[in-house]
């Protein structure tokens, strides 16, 4: 069956991985990227595909519905692969509307116009083949969430599974859950064929340095500090990137429309071991550091406000009812990706903007 999808946020960390994976596993089908390129999206990331016919990229707003409206229409798209947000827990204590307006209503935007183009298409089949009052049967709207709408562990709290209710404490978090709840609603109410995916910390290719592995792989490399909020002892489940794509792939081909799948690594870790893991890499890895061992750059700073203290991740259900599960373990994901941004400093150097080095003031200015 050939795909035409629509990847919201196709130019940001986890989508342009996503768009690497398809067009390459998926050559015939069409990939229409809707990105707005803030601060987090850079379309170089993506830059190899754009001169492929059947892929294209349009800069807009997921909360633009006239847009919405007319790109699923003239594209005649059938898959929506959604990963469109605002995506930094630090940005969201500073600016939470901003969270609200893109990962809500910019959601709901995009629930309503697929929902439109799902009612019209029926429409179309009945007509044309005059037999069949059923809704169309390739049409998926992929929600990509988050492991963090499930709220914070404590350590000997079973992992969360697709039934553990949503108890979000960040602003990012409850964002997403609110997300969450309008896909969940929308194929309650209207049958909508929709899937909602909540994964665990990914890391990779062509994430933004603000996160915690670029942020302290860049450092590294500028012989900058390494902050550590608190006592350095919150755990997270990471997820190799490419992995959490694969995941994507077969909730796409074989998921179940209506359900809710978790995604994890596998791999919980406290951050301060995996900074000091980051460090012996970097260590081994790079020439003519500023400072070595990069371990003395490690500095504790104040908490992040409402920080929660671990996340992870069951990820049975994609095991058991899909066959999927992580291939790509936790130390050879980093070697990679720490190989990534020592090689690649014409990607991320540009993104240090005055901008960036204002937030990174509000943030971490006060330590
Ligand atoms: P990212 O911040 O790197 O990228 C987000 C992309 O969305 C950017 O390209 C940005 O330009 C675009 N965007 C933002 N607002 C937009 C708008 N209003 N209209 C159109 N495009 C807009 O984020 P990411 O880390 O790649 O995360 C992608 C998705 O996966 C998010 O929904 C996030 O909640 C989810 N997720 C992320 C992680 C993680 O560890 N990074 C883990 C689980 C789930
Ligand atoms: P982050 O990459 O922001 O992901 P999230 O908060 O969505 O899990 O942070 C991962 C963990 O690292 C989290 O516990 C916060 C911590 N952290 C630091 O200790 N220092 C930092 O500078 C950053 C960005 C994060």
């Amino acid at each position: 069956m050939i795909r035409r999808l629509l990847v919201t946020g196709g130019a940001g960390f986890i989508g342009s991985n996503f768009v690497h994976h398809w067009c390459s596993n998926y050559p015939n089908d069409k990939v229409i990227v809707l990105d707005a390129l803030t601060y987090a999206g850079n379309r170089i990331n993506i830059q190899k595909w754009e001169e492929q016919e059947n892929f294209r990229f349009v800069r807009g707003d997921i909360c633009n519905a006239s847009l919405v409206k007319e790109l699923l229409q003239a594209e005649d798209i059938n898959t929506i692969v959604h990963f469109a947000a605002e995506s930094h827990v630090d940005r969201s204590i500073l600016e939470p509307r901003t969270f609200a307006e893109t990962n809500v209503m910019g959601t709901l935007t995009l629930l309503d116009a697929f929902r439109d183009r799902w009612i019209s298409s029926s429409k179309s089949n009945h007509k044309s083949h005059n037999k069949s009052h059923n809704k169309p049967e390739n049409y998926l709207f992929i929600h990509v969430s988050t492991d963090e709408v499930y709220g914070s562990l404590n350590p000997e709290d079973p992992a969360f599974t697709e039934t553990t209710p949503l108890n979000p404490n960040s602003p990012y978090s409850a964002s997403k859950a609110g997300s969450d709840h309008f896909v969940r609603a929308y194929h309650h109410t209207y049958n909508l064929p929709t899937i909602i995916t909540n994964c665990s910390n990914n890391y990779g290719a062509y994430q933004f340095p603000e996160k915690l592995i670029p942020l302290m792989c860049i450092n590294m490399l500028m012989g900058k500090p390494l902050p550590i909020y608190g006592d350095g002892k919150n755990v997270r489940d990471w997820l190799y990137v490419g992995d959490h794509c694969r995941a994507l792939d077969v909730v796409i081909n074989q998921g179940k429309a209506g359900e809710t799948y978790n995604i994890g690594g596998n791999n919980e870790v406290e951050n301060i071991q995996l900074v000091q893991t980051l460090c012996n890499l970097m260590d081994e890895l790079a020439d003519n550091l500023p400072v070595t061992p990069c371990a003395d750059l490690i500095t504790f700073v104040k908490d992040r406000p409402g920080h929660d203290r671990r996340y992870a991740i069951n990820a049975s259900k994609m095991k058991y009812e899909l066959n999927w599960i992580p291939k790509v373990d936790i130390q050879s994901g980093l070697r990679l990706t720490a190989q990534w941004y020592l090689q690649n400093r014409d990607w991320w150097q540009p993104l240090l903007s005055v901008e960036y080095q204002r937030y990174y003031n509000q943030v971490y200015g006060d330590n």
